[in-house]
């Protein structure tokens, strides 16, 4: 069964820019980011928003690079909260200062979810590049804290923090998250340039899977714990976005609208521009979202599978980077005549000794 008509998107994913002060090796971003200069303007954005409202979407992510580092961005969460949106902001947390914590609760920012790197300074600082960015972030942690607001602690899992996953769970306690997300890298982008030097073993992922088990059961009911299971070890593949086009427009700097983060990188694409077509007409009409949205797009053995509404074939970003098809099913699905790829990559990574890495860099002006 198809989606013919789909309903409003659920979320709309606003990059606001590719800069940002850390350098994470892990990183999602493309490796060809949008250079400052393409930006969108205030204006544009404002629109955006508005247009977002308009047709029905009910929350918005600020994300980015750091979406700190737009000076607009309290205008824009001002505005936003003021067409009825429920305000999100993904953050490093390393430009969250008093004054701009003040700022943005004037403005009526909803919710902050805020990234760490490791549970202490050294391991965090270098695998993020920002020396003294660990402190900042208990900084920013303690003030989102203090303004009232829920605290999402994100951790991102990755071979090199993988022993330490215990004592992040500690750190969250102590900082008073109401929410922990415990995330496995999502190999995209930088993070799949160093796949290598990040991607966990079989041992690995079983420690992490016993220590997540047992922090659920000792903090039941007072702490949430979302945990984020690497699609290399799975037999099954994530719901990737919710679906195609299904419930999420990511936009980027330079205001491409996006199906999921990665998506440029697939061949054959034309994203359609917030700056020259609604985004009404973008979520209903475009090829970019229509291509791979419901199920008849799907080859076998998602076509006769009883999870194709399910999971609705996993990853077309991760299908293109292990298949080399992105039309192909999701090689993280045990059913895939691909799913061989994933253990010969955990194989390369495992014979991999070398843990150095590329730092993520915006190198355009
Ligand atoms: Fe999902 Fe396709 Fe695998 Fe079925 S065959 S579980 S629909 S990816
Ligand atoms: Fe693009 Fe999954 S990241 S579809």
């Amino acid at each position: 069964m198809s989606v013919p008509a789909p309903a409003p998107p659920m979320g709309l994913i606003i990059e606001l820019t590719h800069r940002c002060p850390l350098q994470c090796a892990y990183c999602s971003n493309p490796l060809a980011m949008d250079a400052p200069r393409s930006e969108l303007t205030t204006d544009e954005w404002l629109d955006v928003l508005d247009q977002a409202a308009e047709i029905g979407i009910l929350q918005v992510h600020f994300s980015g690079g750091e979406p700190m580092a737009r000076r607009d961005l309290v205008q824009l969460v001002a505005h936003a909260a003021a067409r009825g949106l429920y305000t999100n902001i993904i953050t490093s947390g390393v430009l969250l200062t008093d004054a701009a914590m003040a700022a943005l609760l004037a403005a009526g920012i909803d919710h902050i979810q805020l990234s760490f790197q490791d549970a202490h300074a050294a391991p965090a600082d270098r695998i993020g590049g920002y020396h003294g960015g660990h402190e900042k972030k208990l900084a920013a942690a303690r003030r989102i804290r203090e303004a009232g607001l829920p605290l999402t602690a994100n951790f991102v899992i990755h071979r090199q923090n993988i022993e330490r996953v215990g004592e992040m769970i500690a750190l969250g306690e102590e900082l008073g998250a109401e929410r922990m997300e415990i995330a496995h890298t999502q190999y995209y982008g930088w993070a799949l340039l160093n796949r290598d030097a990040l991607l966990p073993s079989a041992e690995q992922l079983a420690f992490v899977n016993g220590v997540v088990a047992q922090a659920r059961e000792r903090l039941n009911g007072r702490i949430a714990i979302d945990y984020v299971v690497p699609d290399y070890h799975a037999a099954r593949p994530k719901a990737c976005m919710g679906g195609w086009g299904n419930r999420f427009i990511n936009i980027s700097p330079s205001g491409k609208a996006l199906p999921c983060h990665a998506a440029e990188t697939l061949p054959g694409f034309t994203f359609p521009s917030v700056r020259e077509q609604r985004l009404r007409d973008i979520w209903a009409s475009s090829d970019a979202f229509t291509r791979f949205r419901g199920t008849d797009w799907m080859p076998e053995p998602c076509r006769a599978c009883d999870r194709r509404e399910i999971d609705w074939g996993g990853c077309r970003c991760q299908a293109l980077a292990i298949a080399g098809d992105a039309a192909a099913t999701d090689p993280a699905c045990h059913r895939s005549p691909d799913h061989h790829l994933m253990a010969e990559a955990i194989a390369a990574a495992g014979a991999n000794t070398v843990l150095d890495f590329v730092p993520r860099r915006l190198n355009q002006d």
